[in-house]
């Protein structure tokens, strides 16, 4: 199995002036960006280790202006744009990679990426995920967990592979399904967790740097 080892030295450098040291991040988003929303507040302190270069969405999602209001550079790459899907996933990896991101974070991207994308971002693409995987991957993971009736939910963050929410685990956390539940108030628990979550953990990866050897990731 290959050792995927992203070129992280410049990151273990923190708490240097801004710009400076700090890991290059990209966020991707379909939504209302809570979870960026989450990046761009833990951002502020220079020692959490990662500066956010571009945020990018495929529609005109509300989450963009959170990055605006932060002074983040934005843009929108959508599907219909494109005559096709690969000359979509090629665009999206040139409008990504002008900014020289080593990590591309998926918050709430609702397109799955193609085979330009992973090629470019092998071992640096992360998603979170609002379902605890293997179980209820897609895009209605709290709905299918309720309707499954499963007594714990919470959310993944795993590094994203050719499959559909397959790739290599970073992270897991576990939230309780209450009785009374409906989609709306467990996916808000979880969201809750998957922020701490996610923020927790890109920060520990920005500082320390990881390693993905088949499915295990590891941060040193
Ligand atoms: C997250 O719960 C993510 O797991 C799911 O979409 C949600 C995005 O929320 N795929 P937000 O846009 O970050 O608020």
């Amino acid at each position: 199995m290959p050792v995927i080892e992203p070129d992280v030295s410049r990151a273990r450098r923190v708490g240097r002036a801004p710009g400076d040291g700090r890991l290059r991040v990209a966020v991707l988003i379909s939504g209302g960006g809570s979870n960026l929303q989450s990046l761009i507040e833990a951002q502020r302190d220079p020692d959490y280790g990662i500066e956010l270069v571009v945020v990018g969405s495929d529609r005109a999602a509300g989450g963009l202006q959170l990055a605006e209001r932060a002074g983040i550079p934005t843009f929108v790459e959508s599907v219909r744009s494109h005559p096709d899907r690969a000359a979509w996933d090629s665009a999206l990896t040139a409008r990504l990679a002008a900014h020289r991101p080593e990590l591309v974070i998926s918050a709430g991207f609702l397109k799955l990426v193609g085979a330009d994308f992973l090629r470019e971002f092998a071992g640096r693409y992360l998603n979170t995920h609002n379902a605890l995987l293997p179980s209820f991957p897609g895009i209605h993971g709290p709905a299918d967990a309720l309707a499954y009736g499963v007594k714990i939910a919470g959310a993944t963050l795993f590094f994203v592979d050719e499959g559909v929410d397959t790739g290599p685990i970073l992270a897991q956390v576990a939230v309780p399904v209450e009785d009374g539940d409906d989609v709306h108030t467990l996916t808000e628990r979880i969201k809750v967790a998957e922020r701490r979550q996610l923020v927790d953990q890109v920060g520990r990866l920005a500082r320390q740097g990881w390693t993905i050897q088949g499915r295990k990731v590891s941060i040193p």
